[in-house]
């Protein structure tokens, strides 16, 4: 075994939460590493299903050691909610087995307040952000002003730094013509958290070392995908942080040497919620048919999801952004009955073909797919265990994808339930 880092290869939703949950029950502790609660990881274990915002999905197993890492954006709120929900499903939540990073920026009211207003105000050009304060609380990070977890346990400096952010957000605020917020009651409202949260405040570069220096492995949960990235990302429409595999160790204080192995959790075809450049979006019938069967509605928003084809340019520019060993191919199943699939080879682009995402703002948007067609299948394959198991034409997609990508798919989803995985 070795240390893990999983991440979305594509534009997130591909089912990371699952695979996650899989290879946390063999890891001694899971860590987040960047993105906030605009992260939404759906588990299914024995019909039931748990969604996760920002606690690891490896809280589901018992005796794993969940982190949340210094590069996350915590909203206190929300982690206490996630905790209640879990703790009335039985489940160990206890600061034994669960700690944040003194180091983590907490989410405060203004930063939504900020992020809903900025996105009204974009008529037309809207990002689609999740509307959950990712933006402005990674902008205050950057700017040296924000608050960090770790702030909680001294009620002085918590007044302080809300109240000097309060002096500039009302102003914008305002020019938003959104209500201005009162700096006591932002205060009162989070110091009224921090007994209960402080106990989870945890150095979690050391409880990571510790780990490791007792053979433990590590798993390194990426949320969002390669193309959101803030630096890599078809920018503009991207989230604000960093959510190459690169990030695991910058946003959990380990160094590089401690990534062995990187998983690219690959959906059989693509999607992407919010505004930006989408080649192989499917605007017919075939759309509809892969939201409906998918299920693709967001877990955080619940916004229907934009559905297409396999797209194997964006996931070679993954495959080398992240330095992908493995890839989790998910939701195989979703594609039964559909008379052929596609697989987007190429782009064509002012004329020419090209293997790569050209790289101008708003180039995205101009090309065209080449695709290249490979029979569909009618079997139902949601009970198959093993590759073996799989019919010839599910077979054929799988290893095309495995020669366009070049990297092993190792492991393939065939249904939302933890038990059907083909593991290979
Ligand atoms: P933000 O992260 O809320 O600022 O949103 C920026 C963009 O990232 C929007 O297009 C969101 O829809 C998208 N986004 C953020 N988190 C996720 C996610 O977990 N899955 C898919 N898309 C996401």
């Amino acid at each position: 075994m070795a240390n893990t880092v999983i991440i979305g290869a594509q534009w997130g939703d591909e089912g990371k939460g699952k695979i996650v949950d899989i290879l946390s029950a063999r890891s001694r502790a899971i860590v987040r590493f960047q993105g906030g609660n605009n992260a939404g990881h759906t588990i299914k274990v024995q019909g039931k299903e748990t969604i996760l915002h920002l606690i690891p999905s490896g809280i589901l197993n018992p005796g794993t050691l969940c982190l949340v890492g210094n590069g996350v954006v915590l909203d206190p709120h929300v982690f206490l909610q996630e905790v209640e929900q879990l703790a009335s499903k039985g489940i160990d939540v206890s600061p034994a087995r669960l700690g944040i990073s003194k180091k983590a920026h907490l989410i405060l009211p203004y930063h939504k307040s900020l992020d809903q207003a900025r996105e009204a105000k974009r008529a037309g050009r809207k990002i689609g952000t999740t509307g959950r304060g990712i933006g402005p609380c990674y902008e205050d990070k950057a700017a040296r002003v924000g608050l960090r977890a770790g702030d909680l346990l001294d009620a002085d400096l918590v007044r302080h730094k809300i109240s000097q952010a309060l002096e500039e957000k009302n102003i914008l605020l305002r020019a938003y013509n959104f209500d201005p917020l009162d700096a006591d009651s932002v205060t009162q409202d989070l110091l009224a958290l921090a007994p209960t949260l402080t106990p989870y405040l945890t150095e979690v570069e050391s409880r990571l070392q510790e780990v490791q220096n007792q053979g433990g492995d590590i798993l390194f949960e990426g949320a969002q995908g390669s193309h959101l990235d803030i630096d890599h990302g078809t920018y503009p429409f991207v989230t604000s942080s960093n959510t190459v595999a690169g990030n695991a160790a910058a946003g959990t204080g380990l160094g590089p040497s401690s990534l062995n192995r990187i998983v690219g959790i690959v959906k059989a075809y693509t999607t992407r919620v919010g505004s930006g450049p989408f080649p192989t979006e499917l605007l017919d019938d075939t759309g509809s048919y892969l939201r409906t069967a998918g299920h693709e509605f967001g877990a955080t928003t619940g916004r229907p999801r934009r559905c297409g084809w396999l797209d194997a340019v964006i996931l070679r520019e993954s495959v080398r952004l992240n330095g992908l060993t493995d890839i989790a191919l998910t939701k195989l199943d979703v594609l039964q009955n559909l008379p052929a699939l596609q697989i987007c080879v190429a782009y064509e682009y002012q004329g020419r073909r090209c293997n790569y995402l050209p790289q101008e703002e708003g180039a995205l948007a101009k090309v065209t797919p080449v695709y290249e067609e490979l029979p569909g299948f009618e079997d139902d394959i949601s009970t198959c265990t093993a590759w073996t198991d799989l019919p010839d034409t599910v077979r054929v997609y799988v290893q095309r994808i495995e020669e366009l990508l070049d990297v092993r798919i190792a492991f393939i989803s065939v249904g939302p339930d933890r038990s059907q995985t083909i593991e290979r």
